[in-house]
């Protein structure tokens, strides 16, 4: 999908929660283009991050697509909630499902594109027999549970093997990289075969956030 590469989602995680409207509205009027809502349980990952109250808010302000990325274990449970909340991207942990066949069926079938999470250590070749029900496959590159942490190097060589899986299967899956992604990454990130970046301290950590963004979608 040539005319879908090169995104870049971001992650609402570092934004700042006394001033979410302000943040929301910023990202409307960048040039990024997606929203990305991480969801924790405090079971999968070691941290709770926010739930629906605050997605919804999100949500009625968002102008552009909701990325979100569950990092919950069962996350079936809750499929049908975000499709209603306006998500139309989700995201859920390889690791955290038993029957991840079922699980991406039943996102499709609520009406959202389905999404693979893998963390650091979780082989990109795990994927082959998923990847014809698979829309997008989100690679962490760091380990999930917070945000500000320094980029995993590995990753640039998952990107590309994942690349290379999804040209000979033939299928549209889209490759979303995601933790401690800044300007410095994103050449070759989106060089090795990546479509959609996340970022959160790069944006929010940084002094003019408009700009950061701009840098990095050019
Ligand atoms: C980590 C989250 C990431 C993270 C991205 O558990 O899944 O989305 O918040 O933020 P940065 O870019 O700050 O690593
Ligand atoms: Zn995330």
């Amino acid at each position: 999908m040539i005319f879908m590469s090169k995104l870049l989602s971001i992650s609402m995680l570092s934004a700042d929660f006394g001033n979410l409207h302000r943040d929301v509205k910023m990202v409307n009027e960048s040039e990024a283009d997606w929203f990305h809502l991480d969801i924790m349980d405090g079971l999968f990952v070691p941290n709770i991050s926010y739930g629906f109250p605050v997605v919804k808010a999100i949500a009625e302000q968002a102008k552009k697509p909701l990325d979100a990325h569950l990092m919950i274990v069962d996350p079936d449970r809750y499929i049908d909630t975000l499709k209603n909340s306006g998500v139309t991207w989700l995201s859920v942990h390889y690791e955290a499902c038993t029957h991840l066949h079922r699980t991406l069926g039943h996102i499709r079938q609520a009406g959202m594109k389905a999404g693979v999470a893998l963390n650091p250590h979780t082989p990109v070749e795990l994927l082959r027999d998923i990847l014809t029900e698979t829309d997008f496959v989100l690679l962490m590159s760091v380990n999930p549970g917070f945000g500000g942490q320094v980029f995993i190097e590995h990753t640039y060589g998952k990107v590309a093997r994942l690349k290379e899986m999804i040209l000979k299967a033939g299928t549209q899956t889209l490759i979303e990289v995601d933790g401690g992604v800044n300007a410095q990454h994103a050449p070759r990130l989106y060089a090795a075969g990546a479509d959609v970046l996340v970022a959160g301290y790069a944006v929010f950590g940084a002094a003019d956030p408009l700009q950061a963004i701009r840098q990095m979608k050019n």
